[in-house]
């Protein structure tokens, strides 16, 4: 995934022997640019709550670089923030593969990855070598086997914590089963309370949710957010989704996995506006999924969000995506007569 034609040429191995080859190759430094590209004043943006300050507001997603392992590399592609995870307090091996699919004529991806990762004592230790001014965050998880899952939450956090700039709980993976579950009213008030008493060094903490949530399950999660989650700093909407859009054609439609890219970005604005009339104003949210260019990006913070965050277009389009999305997103917010991010921020709610 060095550049586009890094990209399609990747397209010809499987893909999860690819996207090993690209972090591999990436740790070497091969195809990085020597230093970020020049980026739009117009994309900086502080987020309120978190008071993160951002020179661009489009973020690596979670699942790229699972071990933290190119954290820097990513930061000189040009995006803004880079969030590395799930990491889990063991290493576990994740599901059998194949478990990762490319959806090419959706521009989309399934995966069923199941947390695979080397385990919290590696992570931290790559965390704590980064050296680059661009926010990174340690996107925690729990073990599959664990006894204690909020548990694991609370060791990830605490281990985290001293080196990394913000901290995701990341409880909507649809692929460690019941894991969702702790986004029921019951688990999620205590997962926030046990959350919120860990030593977490007062970084800025988010929540990533699923976007297979109805009116109800969103009110739940906000009223548990508004009470016992106050102390988060916001929210990523969202993760992958369980649905299938009829529009899909791609022939791996029907594996199992959440599905991610093009096909989510609807549903996950939609749902990301619902959180964002919600919670009105009160956290920072940032917007996932489905995005490959400004005017997404752009649709994302008219919905609520403060920034966001992408993944897989990137599979598609190569990491020079990044800085473009925030040129093309400059555009448009030029288009509008805003000259800030933050004056656009849920026009559209
Ligand atoms: C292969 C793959 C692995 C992922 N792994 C994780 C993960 O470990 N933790 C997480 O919070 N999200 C994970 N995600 C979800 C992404 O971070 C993101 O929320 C989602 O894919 C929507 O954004 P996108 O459409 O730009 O990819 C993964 C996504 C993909 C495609």
């Amino acid at each position: 995934m060095i550049a586009a034609a890094g990209a399609r040429l990747a397209h010809m191995l499987p893909p999860e022997t690819a996207h090993a080859l690209t972090i591999r190759m990436l740790t070497y430094g091969a195809g990085v640019p020597a230093h970020a590209p020049q980026l739009p004043v117009s994309t900086r943006v502080e987020l309120p709550k978190s008071g993160l300050r951002l020179c661009s507001p489009v973020g690596l997603a979670a699942g790229f670089d699972k071990n933290c392992e190119v954290p820097e590399a990513m930061a000189k592609f040009g995006f803004g923030f880079v969030e590395c995870g799930t990491v889990t307090p063991k290493p576990q091996p994740g599901n059998p593969r194949p478990r990762l699919f490319r959806l090419t004529e959706d521009r989309a991806v399934i995966n069923r990855m199941g947390f695979n990762n080397f385990g919290l004592d590696y992570f931290v230790r790559r965390l704590a070598n980064y050296s680059h001014d661009v926010p990174i965050g340690a996107n925690v998880g729990a073990n599959k086997d664990s006894d204690d899952r909020i548990g694991d939450y609370v060791t990830g956090i605490e281990a985290v914590a001293p080196y990394a700039n913000y901290i995701t709980i990341n409880i909507s993976s649809p692929n460690t089963p019941g894991l969702r579950g702790l986004q029921d009213k019951a688990s999620l008030t205590e997962l926030l309370a046990r959350c919120g008493a860990a030593d977490r060094n007062a970084l800025p903490v988010f929540l990533k949710v699923a976007p297979d949530l109805d009116a109800d399950a969103i009110a739940d999660i906000c009223a548990v957010v508004r009470g016992e989650g106050a102390w988060l700093s916001g929210l990523i909407v969202s993760n992958t989704t369980l649905a299938r859009p009829p529009s899909l054609r791609s022939e791996e439609k029907s594996e199992a996995g959440g599905l991610s890219g093009a096909p989510l970005f609807e549903p996950s604005t939609e749902v990301l506006r619902q959180f964002a009339r919600a919670l009105e104003g009160g956290f920072d949210l940032i917007g996932a999924g489905g995005i490959g260019s400004g005017r997404d990006a752009y649709a994302k913070i008219r919905a609520g969000a403060s920034a966001v965050q992408l993944y897989s277009l990137m599979v598609y389009d190569g990491p020079g995506i990044a800085a473009r999305v925030a040129h093309e997103l400059s555009h448009c917010l030029a288009e509008d007569g805003f000259s800030s991010i933050a004056d656009a921020v849920g026009k559209d709610i």
